[in-house]
């Protein structure tokens, strides 16, 4: 294979090296290209072609619908791993053994308290209030308790400002429906496992003994594990460039929320739920829905459906429509949206507007039939997703201030008005 990539600009010739990954990705290495030509610069808009970083965290292949983190396939994860071996995993590089596995959940839950001044927060939210921007503005609030920077020439630093956040983000999650649902802000029980204590968190009653659901906590513990990295997505690229400016990684991972509420990204999965519901209440003629989908004159969009870079079946996809069909067996739940959402994609898959266009179910299409199954309120899909990719954006926050990347600042081609005279207010 040629180790250089020539290109030719007025005239003039200049070659690029090729950065070749682990998995025989091929980059060119633009890093020269403004000093050697002068000032050309590449235009990239959503940066379909543009690589930000190297990464050794979670390699994902788009045609072939592979996803690994640090080497392990989804798909084994799901079935054999425990959420915070994952986490762990993520973080550090690794699976932990189990002396490693049990100091790191130890640790974490020594930095589980929030101080309680953070519920004055909560208390000024309207009931209202979207969950997202209640967990980012939290996250954010965390900074103002914990205002020690990190120092990340100190692994002892950063791992406590990983841990702090491990511990306390569960209880802004749980805080957050507990909110919406006007019930005490309690804790959990630090005797539980991580996910079991989420649980608990969130649905435990004041005057109700809690009782554990085995379904319900295995289907958590996998959806955790599914959304817990992608690689540079929209949020997880915000994380890296707020924190390539030397913010700290809670301002960083408050962004990430921010990022990840918006409906093309994270917020699909409330946007599935509402768009499946709509349909429903219509009368079900999810034909009439796949016809506003392919008509470029209406905004409609297929929720759930297309991705950046799957162009075949989202590997999560694949595992949370079986989750789903077995989670609502074993609860017992008839949802009658899971027949819709079925009758969606088996008309999509055989459209030639959507198999031309290579769009299939993201991970997005079928998570909302499990969290409601769950009893998880549709506002808070998003918050859940947040709460399996806070991993990601910590591992991911982490190799980008340990590989001391630079700030984070692309560039533009200007296209507006060249230089012109200021014209007096009553001139104008
Ligand atoms: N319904 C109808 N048409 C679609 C859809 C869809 N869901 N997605 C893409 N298309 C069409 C789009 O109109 C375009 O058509 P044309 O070539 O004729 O102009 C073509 O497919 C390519 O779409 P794109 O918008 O250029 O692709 P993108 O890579 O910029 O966007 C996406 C990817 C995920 C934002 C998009 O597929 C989408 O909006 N999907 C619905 C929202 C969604 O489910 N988001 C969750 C993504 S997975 C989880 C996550 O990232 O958090």
């Amino acid at each position: 294979m040629p180790n250089k990539a020539t290109l030719e600009v007025n005239n003039q010739k200049y070659d690029f090296p090729l950065f070749v990954g682990t998995e025989n990705e091929v980059a060119i290495d633009v890093k020269a290209l403004r000093a050697a030509t002068g000032g050309v610069t590449t235009i990239d808009p959503g940066y379909k072609n543009t690589g930000s970083c190297l990464s050794d965290i979670t390699f994902l292949d788009g045609e072939k619908g592979i996803l690994r983190y640090r080497g392990y396939s989804i798909e084994e994860l799901a079935e054999k791993a425990d959420f915070l071996e994952v986490v762990y995993l993520l973080i550090f590089g690794e699976l932990p053994n189990a002396e490693q596995l049990d100091k790191f959940h130890t640790d974490i839950k020594l930095k589980s308290v929030v101080d309680d001044d953070i519920k004055k927060i909560i208390d000024a939210f309207p009931k209202s209030a979207h969950p997202m921007g209640v967990l980012s503005s939290l996250t954010s609030a965390l900074t103002a308790f914990n205002p020690s920077s990190v120092n990340v020439d100190s692994e002892a630093e950063m791992y406590n400002a990983i841990i702090k956040i491990l511990g306390k983000f569960p209880v802004l999650v749980a805080w957050t429906l507990r909110k919406q649902q006007g019930l005490p802000l309690d804790y959990g029980d630090n005797s539980l496992g991580y996910v079991q204590n989420i649980l608990k968190m969130m649905f435990c009653k004041p005057n109700e003994n809690y009782v554990e659901n085995k379904i319900v906590l295995e289907a958590l513990n996998k959806l955790l594990i599914l959304h817990a990295d992608h690689e540079q997505n929209c949020s997880t690229s915000t994380v890296r460039i707020v924190g390539s400016s030397h913010a700290g990684l809670f301002a960083s991972i408050s962004a990430g929320i921010s990022a990840l509420w918006g409906p093309l990204h994270g917020g699909a999965n409330q946007a599935v739920l509402e768009m499946l519901e709509a349909i429903k209440q219509d009368g079900g003629d999810t034909k009439k829905y796949m016809a506003k989908a392919k008509d470029k004159q209406d905004p409609f969009r297929l929720m759930g459906f297309g991705h950046r870079v799957y162009k075949n079946f989202d590997p999560r996809a694949k595992i949370i429509k079986a989750e789903a069909d077995k989670v609502l067996a074993d609860l017992g739940v008839e949802d009658p949206i899971l027949g819709i959402a079925k009758g969606l994609e088996q008309e999509a898959l055989n459209d030639p507007y959507f198999v031309d266009r290579k769009l299939y179910p993201n991970v997005d299409f079928y998570s909302g039939i499990i969290y409601r199954a769950m009893n998880i309120p549709v506002e808070m899909f998003t918050v859940m997703f947040a709460l399996g990719r806070l991993p990601g954006w910590i591992a991911q926050w982490r190799e980008m201030r340990l590989r001391k990347e630079p700030i984070g600042r692309p560039r533009q081609v200007y296209t507006g008005e060249n230089l012109r005279a200021f014209v007096d207010l009553n001139k104008r």
